[in-house]
């Protein structure tokens, strides 16, 4: 370090001192001056807010790469110079449009302007980010059609506009050859499912194109490139069958596709899917046999599959059917699947038998099998389910009475047995519950009838068929 006491305290030595404290100090970006173009573009942009705090306090220097939310990094593009590279104000308040200014923050890696309430249009320059590999605009109310506005970003890797009301037809967007996470969730997306969007890159992992309002087949599946981990279609209006190159996708670990015109056979090649956490299918037109497959399925967590025409019974005779069921609770419950959490059957396999055998139970916090005309007792082996929380056997045939024991789940905070032919009477135990008169479950109206805790149902309209929404579950498994 150079020190005072050796220098002779001429002007110009004190210059040349001056001159060399700044660029040795200036080797730390974050007190290097703006890059003159970066401070204007970021002045544009504060220009266009109505609202949040950065606007006043950004007006404090004209150091931009010291300010709140602002990363800069010394870029070498021939001359060393410190530039803006990321630009991060999540959460702020901020209101107003987006500034077409951003598109000359030309360096820029990193945009995240989530859960703001920015609204209007995508301005078509931010298409000139050609080095952004990390875009997030969700949960805004930005609005408008995409137009080219993201066509130019040769870099991007993860790409979050979800939540907003953009339009557009979704054959305007792919042909990002680094695409790693692509979410344009809950928006106005209109169009057929674009291959391009997956096929462009060989990182692509999360696809969350759920909740817009895209048709047609999931044909150009075949197109995505196989490092596909995560694939989420919910809530549009596709139709046809899943293609059978979806079962190739031996990485997928979620698979969504609820709330949609899907139909036909589940295929036995399921079983390939050996990574899958996640099945969730509810809300479509499936029929036949769900295959017996879930022996080789021994990661799976949470299957959703009710409101469709699942099971064997129109296909088999009937004892057959029985069969069937009780192989798919044996397997999915007894021996494979230790670690499945929720599973959520309601509306499916009518009138067979509920199996009487069973142990080792281990994960199991949901279970429900509402309306599905199951037949028998209450099973005992529910008692070895000790994370069970939600037990929902509403709408079936069981008979017998509510067996005691119930009193001695741990962890139970969510009990239907409505709607059965249970005779006999409400067991004194169940006072016992401890977690149903659990006050950090906010979800639950319980009251106090004849000194029993009982849950209400929420959803009186839909003619007591509780499980019509996922959204009349206690939030955690929705
Ligand atoms: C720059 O300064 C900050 C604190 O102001 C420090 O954390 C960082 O390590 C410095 N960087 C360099 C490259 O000296
Ligand atoms: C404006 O921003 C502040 C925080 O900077 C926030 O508390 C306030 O609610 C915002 N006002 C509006 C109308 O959004
Ligand atoms: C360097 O920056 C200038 C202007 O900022 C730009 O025109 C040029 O293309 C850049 N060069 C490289 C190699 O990125
Ligand atoms: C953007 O910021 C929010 C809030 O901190 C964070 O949850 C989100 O993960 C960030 N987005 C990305 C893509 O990192
Ligand atoms: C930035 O984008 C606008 C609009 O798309 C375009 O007219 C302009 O030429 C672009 N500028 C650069 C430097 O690429
Ligand atoms: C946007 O999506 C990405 C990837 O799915 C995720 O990491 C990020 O947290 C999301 N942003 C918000 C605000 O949730
Ligand atoms: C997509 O982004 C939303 C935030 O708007 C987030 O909740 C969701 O988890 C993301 N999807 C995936 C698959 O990461
Ligand atoms: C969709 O976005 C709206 C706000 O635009 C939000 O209120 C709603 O919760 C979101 N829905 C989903 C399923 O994420
Ligand atoms: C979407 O674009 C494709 C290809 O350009 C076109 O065939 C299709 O009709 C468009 N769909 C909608 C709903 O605009
Ligand atoms: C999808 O793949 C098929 C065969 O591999 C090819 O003929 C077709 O052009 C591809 N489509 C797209 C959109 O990449
Ligand atoms: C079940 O979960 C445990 C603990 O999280 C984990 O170690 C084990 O590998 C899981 N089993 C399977 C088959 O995924
Ligand atoms: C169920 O258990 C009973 C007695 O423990 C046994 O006799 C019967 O074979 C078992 N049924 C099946 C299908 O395993």
């Amino acid at each position: 370090m150079v020190t005072l006491g050796f220098i002779p305290m001429t002007f110009l030595k004190c210059l040349f001192l001056a001159c060399y404290l700044a660029s040795s100090l200036g080797l730390n970006s974050s007190i290097q001056p703006c890059d003159p173009n970066d401070l204007l573009a970021l002045r544009e942009f504060a220009g266009k807010l109505t609202n949040g705090s950065i606007i006043t306090a950004w007006h404090k220097t004209s150091i931009c790469c010291t300010w709140d939310g602002v990363v800069c990094e010394n870029v070498n593009n021939g001359t060393v110079a410190s530039r803006v590279t990321q630009l991060i104000l999540p959460s702020r308040s901020l209101k107003g449009l987006i500034s077409r200014s951003l598109g000359q923050l030309d360096q820029l890696k990193l945009l995240n302007l989530s859960l703001n309430h920015l609204e209007g249009g995508l301005p078509a320059e931010l298409s000139n980010l050609t080095h952004l590999e990390v875009l997030d605009l969700s949960n805004n109310m930005l609005s408008g059609p995409v137009s080219g506005a993201l066509s130019g970003l040769k870099s991007i890797k993860v790409l979050n506009i979800s939540s907003n009301s953009i339009q557009g037809n979704l054959s305007e967007l792919g042909g990002f050859p680094h695409l790693v996470v692509f979410n344009i969730s809950n928006n106005s997306f209109t169009g057929q499912f674009n291959p391009q969007i997956c096929s462009s890159s060989n990182e692509a992992q999360i696809l969350d194109i759920s909740w817009n309002r895209l048709t047609g087949s999931l044909e150009g599946l075949d197109n995505c490139s196989r490092s596909l981990q995560q694939l989420h279609l919910d809530y549009n209006s596709f139709a046809g069958h899943l293609p059978e190159s979806l079962y190739s996708f031996s990485a997928l670990e979620q698979l969504s596709v609820s709330g949609n015109s899907l139909s036909g056979p589940i295929s036995k090649e399921l079983s390939k899917l050996s990574s899958l956490k996640t099945l969730v299918i509810f809300g479509n037109q499936f029929f036949g046999e769900l295959p017996n497959v879930f022996g080789n399925l021994r990661r799976l967590e949470l299957l959703v599959a009710h409101a469709n025409m699942l099971s064997g019974h129109c296909l088999q005779p009937w004892h057959s059917a029985q069969i069937f069921e009780f192989l798919i609770f044996e397997t999915i419950l007894y021996q494979q699947c230790k670690n499945l959490t929720t599973l959520i059957l309601t509306k499916n396999f009518l009138g067979e038998e509920i199996p009487k055998n069973g142990s080792g139970f281990e994960s199991l916090m949901v279970l429900a099998l509402g309306n599905c005309a199951l037949k028998g007792q209450i099973p005992v082996w529910l008692l070895s389910c000790r994370k069970l929380q939600v037990l929902d056997l509403s709408w079936n045939q069981l008979d017998g009475s509510i067996p005691p024991w119930i009193g001695q789940m741990e962890n139970l905070f969510y009990l239907d047995f409505s709607n059965n032919s249970l005779t006999g009477e409400i067991p004194k135990s169940l006072t016992e519950l401890k977690s149903f008169v659990s006050t950090n479950c906010s979800h639950s109206n319980l009251i106090a009838s004849a000194g029993i805790p009982l849950f209400v149902k929420r959803n009186k309209s839909a003619s007591g068929l509780q499980y019509n929404q996922a959204s009349n579950f206690p939030l955690q498994y929705t």
